[in-house]
């Protein structure tokens, strides 16, 4: 028997105030905490859901650059958009505000300071990129060069977006201030370091240990970081966005993004209750848990949870149920080319319909591993489940009642024993949904109650009421009766996941919510009880409408490519003699294997027709190495050899690059001679 609390906090991740919100937040996060403080709440315990924008970081001081606003005009556009967006599909927060408040500012500050005079940061000097002319340090993103990999002119001090390599700023060839462009120079900087590695001995016992129940994709994870060795991390960074250091002698620096959001779940606590809140972070018997999507799983299990540790008073979560990602149509969802399904646009198209997206993605959730969310199966989900299982045991219950009834719930005669085993069936629905969301289990917890709707359509269809309405009006009333009662218990078994829906269905059956406690039961509606004109609860969706959604990602993938041709034009010509300095060459690959610590990179051993040579290639995403083996590949044979990772590259194989990124090697289209010249 785990510990037992009183009450639960449940934070979501603040989303980044610098774009709107797509159906990949609401999958990873929103919609399953929604789904567990709903229930929580239905079983009448003290929950909080707490929500927030995370509006400080360098990629809104750059969107801002861009537009020529500033950054808090960015984050209060961005705010009010997802905060709308977040309301309109029923995400039941607390609280919802945001990182540039004045009580998050006094809380993330004190919180910092706390740890500064406990002594708990270490000061540490480095060199980094400073602009001179614009006399401020430079963030890794504001620093544009050459790639060492594939060099690409335009790679970014933390990524080359060319060959997806991660990169340091001082890898970068021939670097240049993004906001000056001049040259930056190395100059030193004291930033506040937490000591991640002397937590570890705690971090181990505590998560390794103590959290084996996690899910195993955030156990995993966890693993993985402590088995490479935690180090120190940077709290603090040079830049004009974001909460002052403070700390006398750090003008200039504010607290790094990532130490300040998370303080943000405690500060919307806070702002929510300011006499209490501490309960909410201090008591034992409060139980923690943060949602959140797998890019932040480290941030929550260990650098948070280290920050919690050192400064002494707060509790630590009780479990961190982290989603995988949600793909859209087979690629990965992404604001910057626009390959997303933006909620305020989903509301325009589907008014009225966020039950539809709520129940897809619960369905389809990424819980174990990604997914991919496809307008065929929104469709599909939609026809099949909500309207032919949900939607019409609903309306077959409520207009056969209307018509022979009046709408008056009948009472039950006789049981036949059928009607006996089908009440046994629906009663264990109960503990089966609890089970599964007690454990985070969303989806299945989902298709269990859909299971009960199943039940109803069955035995509607078994009994066939309409039929004996001529012969038999007293058995048709037990019929009802008890299909009456399994549509009482959908309203409650679904409360959590179609909260719109089945407000409507509870003012069909004219009853107030009828609570978690009651779902199982089957004396839900008594005799005599009127209920109201029954309507559809959902709609069938037709091809017409999912076609034009797959055309507007169709079109968005035209533009890409457009846009990265016109990014990329044809450069300007040169002479035959230029071409020929250029030695390609067919070799035959040996060897492949993955380079140790480097996520994109290969090791190849190629024959190049004289001798084996080992080339490095960044395109460990795209190939397995085992794919290339044996095959033949066009490399170029005269590029003066580099270092990569320790390791010298002679050459550098050719491959052929698609708008988003994916990479395909060129290959000769017939089996030649290792060594022969690509001319
Ligand atoms: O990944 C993100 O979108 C971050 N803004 C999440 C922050 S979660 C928390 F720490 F606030
Ligand atoms: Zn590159």
């Amino acid at each position: 028997m785990g510990k037992q609390f009183k009450r639960t906090l449940i934070t979501t991740a603040l989303p980044y105030a610098n774009g709107p919100v797509h159906i990949g937040h609401l999958a990873g996060v929103y919609v399953p905490a929604d789904i567990y403080a709903r229930y929580l709440r239905l079983k009448g315990e003290e929950v909080l859901l707490i929500g927030g924008s995370d509006e400080h970081g360098v990629p809104i001081t750059i969107r801002a650059k861009k537009e020529g606003v500033t950054p808090q005009d960015i984050v209060d556009r961005f705010h009010a958009i997802i905060k709308q967006s977040f309301a309109d599909f029923g995400i039941t927060f607390d609280v919802y505000s945001r990182t540039t408040s004045e009580t998050h500012r006094q809380v993330a500050s004190d919180f910092f300071r706390k740890l500064y005079d406990k002594g708990e940061f270490i000061e540490q000097t480095s060199e980094q990129y400073y602009d001179e002319e614009a006399k401020q340090f430079l963030a890794d993103r504001y620093i544009t060069g050459t790639c060492p990999h594939c060099h690409n002119e335009g790679a970014y001090g933390d990524q080359c977006e060319a060959c997806g390599t991660s990169l340091n700023a001082t890898d970068l060839i021939n670097p240049k201030s993004a906001i000056s462009g001049s040259v930056p120079v190395m100059k030193e900087t004291k930033h506040w370091y937490l000591p991640l590695d002397k937590y570890e001995p705690f971090l181990r016992q505590w998560i390794l240990e103590g959290h084996k129940e996690w899910k195993s994709n955030v156990y995993g994870q966890c693993k993985s970081w402590m088995d490479m060795g935690l180090q120190p991390r940077a709290v603090s960074r040079d830049l004009d966005w974001g909460i002052p250091v403070p700390v006398e002698g750090a003008e200039g620096k504010v607290l790094y993004v990532w130490f300040d959001a998370p303080i943000g779940y405690i500060s919307n606590t806070k702002e929510l209750l300011p006499d209490t809140w501490e309960t909410w972070w201090k008591d034992p018997e409060t139980k923690l848990l943060h949602f959140i999507g797998k890019d932040n799983i480290v941030f929550h299990c260990i650098v948070f949870p280290t920050m919690l540790k050192a400064e002494g008073t707060f509790n630590l979560p009780e479990n961190v149920p982290a989603n995988e990602f949600l793909n859209l149509e087979g690629d990965k969802i992404s604001t910057s080319r626009n390959w997303a399904v933006w909620l305020h646009e989903y509301l325009e198209e589907f008014p009225g319909k966020q039950d539809v997206l709520r129940y897809v993605l619960t369905a389809n959730a990424p819980e174990t591993k990604d997914n991919d969310f496809t307008w065929r199966d929104f469709q599909a989900r939609n026809n099949n489940e909500l309207v032919a299982i949900l939607g019409n045991f609903v309306n077959r219950a409520l207009v056969l009642t209307s018509k022979y009834f009046d709408g008056k719930v009948p009472a039950a005669g006789e049981l036949t024993e059928y009607d006996k085993e089908t009440l046994i069936e629906f009663a264990d629905v109960k503990a089966d949904v609890e089970r599964l969301l007690d454990t985070f289990h969303f989806r299945d917890a989902q298709k269990e109650a859909m299971n009960l709707a199943r039940i109803g359509n069955k035995y509607l269809a078994d009994t066939e009421p309409w039929k004996l309405a001529k012969t038999d009006m007293e058995r048709v009333a037990t019929i009802l009766n008890i299909s009456l009662q399994i549509t009482a218990n959908l309203a409650i078994a679904f409360e959590p996941f179609l909260p719109f829906s089945m407000q409507k269905l509870n003012e069909m059956l004219c009853v107030e919510p009828l609570g978690w406690d009651r779902l199982g039961q089957t004396n839900l509606l008594a005799a005599g009880h009127q209920l109201a004109t029954p309507e559809l609860l959902f709609e069938k969706i037709e091809d017409s409408v999912i076609e034009a959604q797959i055309q507007k990602l169709l079109d968005t993938k035209k533009s890409n490519e457009e846009a990265s041709y016109r990014a990329n034009p044809v450069r300007e010509n040169i002479e035959y003699d230029d071409f020929t300095k250029l030695d390609i060459r067919v070799g035959t690959v040996l060897e492949c294997a993955k380079v140790p610590k480097a996520d994109k990179l290969l090791q190849f051993l190629i024959d190049d027709g004289l001798e084996k040579r080992t080339i490095i290639s960044g395109i460990a995403q795209h190939y397995k190495p085992e794919e290339l083996v044996g095959k033949q590949v066009c490399f170029i044979a005269n590029l003066a050899p580099r270092k990569l990772r320790g390791i010298v590259s002679e050459g550098m194989i050719l491959s052929a690059e698609n708008a988003d990124g994916s990479l395909a090697v060129i290959m000769p289209q017939k089996e030649v001679k290792p060594g022969s010249e690509v001319k």
